[in-house]
């Protein structure tokens, strides 16, 4: 259940990477709840097209890799030329498996590296075209890795403080255009595939929960919130900055699950 009014977001066109799932599809399933028209983009295409019907509506679904360039750009172009210029942008496709970093290859850093940065960047990238000018929001999922090292996470932690470099200075470059680019930053999240690989246990969730300062994990629907803020008249002076909603883990550092 969300916290704003109806129809905040009536007439609007968000586009979704990693939107099949996990905190994505809870963001896209709010911008509609919103009365936005939402497109979304996941590599997986039996997931998609489930995630497309749990979303209702005109909601449509594209099946593509963010590390493709070429593919990412041809989905948002049908995108565009589906419901129109895209107001809400979210990059976040993302990939995670816990690894010590003697314990992966250099692919498998390079797998997580490509997904979450260079996937933030085609997305983006691809997406400025087709963006509204002036009034685009785009938002790109980091984690609370970007501020705090946690071990076997040393990809995650990369990409993530990576991503959020790279949207502050997107923030910088497209926002005398009237494009405004922010940072959410969740801490361990309930019901997402993050977690069920960090944290794969009954133990593994008490100890991690006991590590976040608030004492619990968030949940998607807290984040969704977030965005619907982040993306509404409310947020219309906002660029550039890191919004951390992750029960103060950022700060504190949380352990994984796992060891
Ligand atoms: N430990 C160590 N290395 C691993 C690994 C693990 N658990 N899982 C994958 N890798 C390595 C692979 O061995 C491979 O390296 P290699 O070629 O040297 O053997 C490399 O990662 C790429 O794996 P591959 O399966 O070819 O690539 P992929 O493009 O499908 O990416 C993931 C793999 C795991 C990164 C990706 O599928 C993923 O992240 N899935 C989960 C999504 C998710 O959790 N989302 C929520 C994010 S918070």
């Amino acid at each position: 259940m969300s916290i704003f009014q109806p129809n905040l977001l009536a007439g609007k066109h968000a586009f979704v990477t990693g939107g099949s799932s996990g905190i994505c599809l809870t963001m896209a399933q709010a911008f509609a709840a919103h009365g936005a028209s939402v497109s979304i983009l996941g590599r997986n295409p039996e997931k998609l097209e489930e995630a497309v019907k749990s979303i209702g509506g005109t909601a449509t679904g594209y099946s593509a890799d963010v590390r493709q360039y070429d593919a990412v750009e041809n989905a948002l172009r049908q995108a565009h030329e589906a419901h129109g210029p895209i107001d809400i942008l979210i990059a976040g496709a993302a990939g995670n498996f816990p690894a010590p970093a003697l314990g992966m290859s250099a692919n498998g850093f390079k797998a997580v590296i490509d997904i979450d940065v260079l996937g933030t960047f085609n997305t983006c990238r691809a997406a400025h075209q087709f963006l509204r000018k002036p009034g685009a929001s785009v938002i790109a999922i980091s984690a609370s890795h970007a501020h705090t090292p946690i071990p076997l996470q040393s990809h995650v932690c990369a990409a993530k403080a990576g991503v959020e470099l790279l949207l502050k200075t997107l923030a910088l470059e497209w926002g005398p255009e009237g494009i405004r680019c922010n940072i959410i930053t969740p801490g361990p999240t309930a019901d997402t595939e993050g977690m069920r690989r960090l944290a794969p246990t009954l133990e593994a969730v008490a100890k991690v929960e006991a590590s976040v300062p608030l004492r619990r994990q968030g949940t998607k629907q807290e984040l969704a919130d977030l965005a619907v803020f982040l993306c509404s008249p409310a947020a219309s002076y906002i660029t550039g900055s890191v919004y951390n909603c992750d029960g103060g883990s950022g700060i504190a550092g949380h352990t994984l699950g796992i060891s």
